[in-house]
Order: structure tokens, then sequence, then C-alpha cells
């Protein structure tokens, strides 16, 4: 049933490629110039209309949002605003019938989730789930499905339910773009075909393995580290510090790069391992400047950035890891495989029950 893997999470990890290509069959035009979802009630007079959208989700599922976040703004320029549906659901959130909400759920059964959902209908919002299970809770009361098609997750950690969300978010942006008239169709057929090239890309990430694992024992004897990244970069290592807490129980904590040195620069001192993304060439600069901060501290720093940029990071940083190279905005959907693979390999040099780590549950259907 793992499919020759020692666990559920690495089987689930390796089943990536399949789960984008699977996910963006049948939304993508034949010609490869625009994406369709013909089976939505949401109509093209209503996403013109769309004032504001709230994405709303828990764990995982809120940190594909707060990816999804800086899709939506960047491809069809409607301000969004991502919220766990824990503090939604009590916050009195402004939200009508102009706001467009998403609630983004593996299961379609997390209580807070569903709560939130119905919160936001009663305010007359339209609601659209992305969700990777058509029969339940939260796709039955939501008013559209954007059904990701991952296969059946079954190890707690979420790994490519949270990439399949990536991919949703990707083609209903640039639906939404094409409909607004923010990209050009020259834009979204270069977005599509970089998107046709992660599968393949995502293998590539894959036979990484090796040097993630001799990393991944490395960090496995230390109790505490960080993660830093800017802009969808911050968003992926939120997803890679939850992972390796979820499963390794290390301690980490993840920060907007420019943040650190507000209060938590304080913690660093020697040895204390820091991993960076730096896939974001516009910024790349910043990011290593805070790099530079952190290694003046006695910080040890990993970064994850492109190959063409290694010389130039190893004056600055310990280890350099390379990704294929991707159109910034697709990046995560690359790098939190290095992120997944690394969690997953401390996990097991702890000797961790990595598919069912203490104190948690697949599903969480209580409050
Ligand atoms: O089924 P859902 O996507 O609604 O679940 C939300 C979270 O409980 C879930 O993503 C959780 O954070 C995962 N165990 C993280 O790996």
């Amino acid at each position: 049933e793992k499919g020759g893997f020692d666990h559920f999470m690495l089987k689930e990890i390796h089943e990536q490629p399949k789960a984008y290509r699977d996910t963006m069959l049948g939304r993508v035009n034949d010609d490869g110039k625009g994406v369709h979802f013909s089976d939505l009630k949401l109509t093209a007079e209503q996403i013109r209309n769309i004032r504001n959208v709230q994405i709303i989700a828990c764990g995982t599922a809120y940190h594909a949002g707060l990816v999804g976040r800086n899709i939506i703004e960047k491809l069809a320029h409607i301000p969004v605003e991502t919220d766990v549906a824990s503090e939604y659901r009590y916050r009195s959130p402004i939200v009508n019938k102009d706001t467009l909400v998403i609630v983004v759920s593996q299961s379609g059964e997390t209580a807070d989730t569903l709560a939130a959902l119905r919160e936001a209908q009663a305010n007359g919002a339209h609601v659209i789930a992305i969700t990777n299970v058509v029969g339940s809770s939260i796709a039955r009361d939501a008013d559209d499905v954007i059904a990701t098609l991952a296969g059946p997750e079954i190890a707690v950690a979420s790994t490519k339910a949270y990439t399949s969300q990536l991919i949703a978010f990707y083609l209903f942006g640039l639906y939404m773009a094409e409909i607004r008239g923010t990209q050009t169709t020259e834009e979204i057929t270069r977005t599509l075909a970089a998107m046709d090239s992660l599968p393949e890309q995502v293998e590539k990430v894959l036979e990484m393995a090796p040097e993630i694992k001799e990393y991944a024992e490395h960090i496995a004897q230390h109790k505490h580290l960080f993660f830093i990244g800017r802009g969808v970069d911050y968003a992926v290592v939120q997803e890679g510090s939850l992972k390796l807490k979820e499963i390794s129980y290390i301690h980490s904590e993840a920060y907007a790069a420019g943040e650190l040195k507000h209060g938590t620069l304080a913690l660093i001192e020697d040895g204390i391992p820091v991993i960076a993304l730096a896939t974001q060439e516009d910024v790349i600069e910043k990011t290593v400047s805070n790099i530079k901060e952190v290694k003046a501290r006695g910080g040890e720093v990993m970064v994850v950035s492109y190959e063409e940029n290694r010389e130039d990071l190893l004056k600055s940083v310990d280890t350099v890891m390379t990704i294929p190279r991707t159109l910034p905005i697709l990046s995560p959907a690359l790098s939190v495989v290095v992120l997944q693979l690394l969690a997953y390999y401390a996990s097991l040099a702890l000797e961790h029950d990595v598919d069912k780590p203490r104190n948690l549950a697949k599903s969480v259907t209580v409050e």
C-alpha cells in the first residue's frame, strides 16, 4: 500500500509530479493560452465586480492560502487577506456580496474552516472551496468547488495536498486575470508553459534527497532553528517550519527576513541553524544582507536558491541547495519540496513515527 516507500509521507512527496499534472488536466485550454473552469457558478461578471478576496483555512492549507494571496494580488490585482479559520470566525470580519471567499481544506471536514465558510455565506459572500475531497462537508456547503486531484493523502503531515492547492491557486489566479484583463495572453501563456515544466522539475528536486538527508541529519542534532524568507519565500518557510515541528518535534520559527532584527536576532548564537529561501531575484540582495546579520552573530546558514546564485551566495553562507529555475511566482511549487524532504529526513533521523506524529490527527473535526 505504500508502493515500495517506507512511509506514506515519502510516497506522497513522490506523487507530487502526478498531482500537479492531474490538477492542471482539463483546466488548461488546448492551445495553452488560457484556463477554463467550466463547472463554476461564479460568473465572469461577478469576477469583474469582486472588491476583495478572503482566503480562510487552517494549518498547511492556511500556508497554501498565504501563497494564494501573493498569486491573486499579482495576477488579478485584487486585494487579498488570508486568515486562519479559528480567528476569522470570531472576529466580525468585514465581508459582503462583493467579497470572494476561498476556503482551503484537504479533508473538507475541518470544523473551524466549515464554520468560517458558513459565517461568510451568511454575510452574502460567494464561497469557493479548494478541497481534495469532493464529497466532504465543506465541498457540499460551498457555492463552488475547485477540486485538487492529489489523490488520498494518508500521512498526517500534508504534502501533495498543499502543492496541489498551490496549482489550484495558480490556475484560478490566471482565470481571474484573463477575465479582469490584468494579464496579457502572452503573460498567461508563459506562466502556463512554465507550470507545464513543474512536474519534471519536481522530479529533479526529488533527486536532491541524499544531500537533503545529510543536512537533515545535521539539524536533527539541534533543539532550535530558524527559517527566513521574503515574499512568497516567507509563505513557504512558514510551511517548512510547521512541517519540521509536526514530525521531527524540533522547535523552529519562520520569520520574514526583514523582521529578524526587530527582536528575534537576539536569539541567534553560535551554531544555530538558519534556513533561508532566496528565490525572489527582486529582493535577493535584501535577503543576503539579513543572512549576513545572522552570520555575524554566529548563525549557521543554509540557503535554497538557484544555481546561478550559488557562487555569490557561498561568500556569505555555509550551505547552498539549488532548485530548477522557474518564474518567481511559481517557485513555491519547487522550493517547498526541499523543506518537505528536510522534515521527513529529520523525523527519520530522530526515529519518530513519521506518518503518525504524536498528539495529532489527520482531520480536525472539533474546534
Ligand atoms: O484537512 P485540512 O486541509 O482542512 O486540514 C488543515 C490542517 O489541520 C492540516 O493542514 C494540518 O496543519 C496538517 N497536519 C499539516 O501537515
